[in-house]
C-alpha cells in the first residue's frame, strides 16, 4: 500500500489517509490489505444505500448494457423516470440534472438572475448567503460560499454576492432588497461544521423572498434525500423553498447533481440558456430512480430518523454536545483534537472525518441497522480514549 501511495500521479489537492480502499459491501468498506471498517462517512453523506446495494448495482449494470449517453438533445426513458421522482418527491416542478453540487449551485444561481433579468429588473443580481456556508468550489459557488479562507488566492471571484451572520434575522432584513435575486441557505451547514441553521431564521427568509421578489434557493446537496430523517432537510421549518439543489445521496454514488425549481420560474432558463454535456444521461438517471425507489420501499428515511436518535445518544457522552438531525451528526470535542480522532478511529476500524478542528462529522448509509450504529458508537469511545 505505501508503495502504491508513493508511486501515485494524484494532484495533492486533499489531504488523504495511507488508506487505499477496495471494496464495500453494505456499511463496511475492506482496505488492500483486508482490513474491515464501518463507514460512517459514505463518502460525505453520499452512498445513502450502503456499498453494492444490489437494487443498485442491478440498475447501472442493466443501464450499462442498454444505452449509456445520447446528448441532451434528446430524451431518454431512465432521464424522464428520474426528474418524474424528484417532482413528485418535492411537489411538482421542473428539474434540470447536472453532475455535482457545485454544479446545480451554479445553476441556481443562475436562474435566479435569468428569471429576474427576463422581468426586466437587470440590477436585480444579488445573492445572499449565510457565513460559514458551502455550496462548491467552481467560481460561482465558491463566491457563494461565505468561508473566506477559501477563497485566497483565487479572485476575483463573481461579484454579487451579499454574506450575512447565520441565524441574523435583522441582518436578512437589512440585505434582501430589490436588488437581491436570491437568498441560498442550507438547512444544516454541512462543510461549515453541521450548523442547523434556526426555523425562525428560515421562516423569516421564505417570508422575506416573497415580499421582496427574490428566490429562496435551498442547497439540499448534504441534507437531502432522507439524509436528516425526512425527504428534505427544509422540511424541519415547514417552509417550501422556490429552488432545491441535490447532489450527494441522490445517486448514492454515481455522480450526478439537480435542480429542482417550482413551476412558476420554471421558464427562467430557456433553450441554449444553460446545459452540460453529461447532465441527465441514461447511466446516472437509472441510478437516481432506483435510490428513490429504494429509500421507499425500505423505509429509509424513517430508519435515519431512529438511527439518527440512537447514534446521537450513544455519542453524546463522548463530548460536550452533538449537533445536527438524523444521520448528519456531529460530535463537538470542545477541543482541538478532531483530526487525532479521526486517524485513532482508523485504527479501530471506523471511518468518520472532522469537519473542523473540534468536530467528528458523523454520516453513515440510511441503510445503518442498530448494531451497526452501537459498535460504531463504541469503536468512537475507544478512539476518544486513545487520543485523550
Ligand atoms: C451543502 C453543499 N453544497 C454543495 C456542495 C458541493 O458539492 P460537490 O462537491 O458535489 O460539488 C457540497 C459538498 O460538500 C455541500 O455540502
Amino acid at each position: 500500500v505505501t508503495d502504491q501511495i508513493q508511486r501515485n500521479y494524484l494532484l495533492a489537492n486533499y489531504g488523504r489517509h495511507p488508506i487505499v480502499f477496495e471494496r464495500g459491501q453494505g456499511v463496511m468498506l475492506y482496505d488492500a490489505d483486508g482490513k474491515e471498517y464501518l463507514d460512517f462517512l459514505a463518502g460525505i453523506a453520499v452512498c445513502s444505500l450502503g456499498h453494492s446495494h444490489p437494487a443498485l448495482v442491478k440498475a447501472i449494470q442493466d443501464q450499462a448494457a442498454k444505452l449509456l449517453h445520447v446528448s441532451n438533445y434528446f430524451y431518454t426513458a431512465p432521464g424522464i423516470a428520474a426528474a418524474e421522482a424528484i417532482a413528485d418527491h418535492l411537489g411538482g416542478g421542473r428539474v434540470f440534472f447536472c453532475n455535482s453540487g457545485a454544479e446545480a449551485n451554479e445553476a441556481a444561481i443562475k436562474l435566479a438572475r435569468k428569471v429576474a433579468w427576463r422581468n426586466g429588473h437587470t440590477d436585480r443580481v444579488e445573492i445572499v448567503s449565510l457565513e460559514g456556508s458551502f455550496h462548491g468550489r467552481t467560481l460561482g459557488s465558491l463566491a457563494a460560499t461565505i468561508q473566506p479562507a477559501k477563497w485566497e488566492g483565487f479572485g476575483p471571484l463573481p461579484a454579487g454576492v451579499v454574506p450575512i451572520a447565520l441565524n441574523d434575522i435583522e441582518a436578512l432584513r437589512t440585505s434582501v432588497t430589490a436588488r437581491t435575486a436570491a437568498v441560498i441557505f442550507e438547512p444544516i451547514q454541512g462543510e461549515g461544521g453541521i450548523r442547523p441553521v434556526d426555523e425562525d431564521f428560515v421562516v423569516a427568509a421564505r417570508k422575506l423572498c416573497w415580499e421582496r421578489g427574490a428566490i429562496l434557493i435551498a442547497d439540499e446537496v448534504q441534507t437531502g434525500m432522507g439524509r436528516t430523517g425526512k425527504w428534505w432537510g427544509f422540511e424541519h421549518f415547514g417552509v417550501r423553498p422556490d429552488v432545491v439543489t441535490l447532489a450527494k445521496g441522490l445517486g448514492s454514488g454515481v455522480p450526478v447533481g439537480a435542480m429542482w425549481v417550482d413551476e412558476s420560474f420554471a421558464d427562467g432558463l430557456r433553450p441554449g440558456d444553460h446545459g452540460t454535456t453529461f447532465g441527465g444521461g441514461p447511466l446516472v438517471c437509472a441510478a437516481v430512480k432506483t435510490v428513490f425507489d429504494t429509500i421507499e420501499r425500505e423505509r429509509l428515511v424513517d430508519n435515519a430518523f431512529a438511527m439518527g436518535e440512537r447514534l446521537a445518544s450513544a455519542i453524546a457522552p463522548l463530548g460536550e454536545s452533538v449537533r445536527g438531525k438524523g444521520l448528519l451528526l456531529g460530535l463537538e470535542l470542545g477541543r482541538p483534537i478532531a483530526s487525532a480522532v479521526v486517524k485513532a478511529a482508523l485504527e479501530h476500524g471506523l471511518v468518520v472525518n472532522d469537519v473542523n478542528a473540534s468536530t467528528i462529522r458523523l454520516a453513515p448509509p440510511l441503510i445503518v441497522a442498530e448494531a451497526e450504529v452501537d459498535e460504531a458508537a463504541s469503536r468512537l469511545k475507544a478512539a476518544v480514549a486513545a487520543v485523550s
